[in-house]
């Protein structure tokens, strides 16, 4: 059955980058039999500028239809000014919270290729491949009360409420569980169970979580200290699962281990294999439209799309394998580049790719 994707450029070097993951998946459909159908919709700021809002109405419904949906970044300077419930991270939240994106999945992998892109020695950081299972729809990003108040002493205060139910912590743990069951079957539990009572409780449902997946190793630590131990020696973990706040943290610390975000793509998915990927790096607004961005992160987005939401696990390792391929034949993006290389426009890695999977 045909599936529908729904592709959201967004704003910054989001249309640039879509545009190549766009034409990978156009060939696929020529050549490789995959069948989709694709439709596209406004979020972010460039939502705000058409429609007035960074979340629409309309690009609710698409979404809501759609069976995978394809995202650029959001968000940009001329936007920082704007009242907080149109601003465009908002149409973010926003969707991921209409459609109960609850597992965000952010791979941290080093490609040999690039070992020396990273600001950590070689051999900290060679073969580095980290799962990153961030809670994505709770905790003190959506947790109510909030907002902020005038206080008895007369003086405003501003509150957020952390705030996390056993079957929410339970049903990011199971994900945890079921992808360290196909990778080294360890998970890391990262939380601040010394001082906070959500911790204590999450600490509480993962130890019970991990008694059905009696072959995967569980084990704890602060968030403090996960932080340090990232730099330390981060090749220690294999699957980290943590609450929504100390994942936004903890997955941009981990990207920067692999030295180019440029490369990461992630995925964030609900109870029915519905899924949201976008690449793990922002809106980069001083490099829009020069022709410079790295489209990979959003090349390997799509591939992840295929695997966890369209059923086409073949043709993401296809996707894996050109990328490869690509790395190898020398060919970088500005942000990638070093000496020795062939640099590359972000149309022309597009180019390269597409012919990386047509040639196997
Ligand atoms: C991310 C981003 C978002 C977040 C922002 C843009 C709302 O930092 O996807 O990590 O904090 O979740
Ligand atoms: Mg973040």
């Amino acid at each position: 059955m045909t599936k529908r994707v729904l592709v959201l450029p967004g704003d910054g070097i989001g249309p640039e980058i879509v545009d190549e993951a766009v034409k990978v998946l156009d060939v696929l459909v020529g050549e490789f039999d995959l069948d989709i159908e694709m439709d596209e919709g406004l979020i972010g700021g460039a939502a705000y500028d058409a429609a007035g809002h960074p979340f629409p109405e309309s690009t609710r419904e698409m979404a809501l239809e759609a069976d995978a949906i394809l995202l650029g970044a959001v968000g940009g300077p001329q936007y920082d000014n704007l009242e907080r419930p149109l601003r465009p991270e908002r149409g973010l939240l926003g969707i991921r919270s209409a459609l109960g994106l609850f597992a965000n999945l952010r791979p941290a992998i080093l490609y040999p290729q690039l070992a020396a892109a990273s600001t950590l020695k070689p051999e900290v950081v060679a073969g580095l491949d980290i799962l990153i299972v961030r809670e994505l729809t709770g905790s003190i990003y959506f947790g109510q009360p909030r907002g902020i108040q005038v206080n008895d002493q007369g003086e405003r205060e501003g509150f957020n409420t952390m705030r996390y139910s056993e079957s929410e912590i339970e049903r990011i743990g199971r994900v945890a569980f079921e992808a360290a069951m196909k990778r080294n079957k360890k998970v890391c539990s990262v939380d601040k169970a010394n001082v906070l009572e959500t911790s204590e409780l999450w600490r509480e449902v993962m130890e019970r979580v991990a008694k059905d997946y009696p072959e995967v190793e569980l084990s704890h630590m602060y968030v403090d200290n996960a932080a340090m131990q990232l730099v330390r020696a981060p090749k220690q973990f294999d699957v980290m699962v943590t609450e929504n706040m100390f994942g936004d943290i903890l997955s941009d610390e981990a990207s920067m281990l692999t030295g180019s975000i440029g490369m990461l793509p992630s995925a964030s998915l609900n109870g029915s294999n519905q899924g949201l990927y976008e690449p793990s790096h922002g809106s980069a607004p001083d490099i829009a439209g020069q022709g410079i961005a790295n489209p990979l992160a959003t090349i390997l987005s799509a591939a992840m799309m295929l695997r966890y939401s369209l059923g086409r696990a073949d043709l993401a390792e296809r996707i894996e394998r050109a990328v490869s391929a690509v790395l190898d034949q020398g060919l970088r993006t500005r942000d990638i580049m070093e000496p020795g290389m062939t640099e590359v426009s972000t149309s022309a890695m597009g180019d390269a790719i597409v012919a990386a999977l047509r040639a196997g």
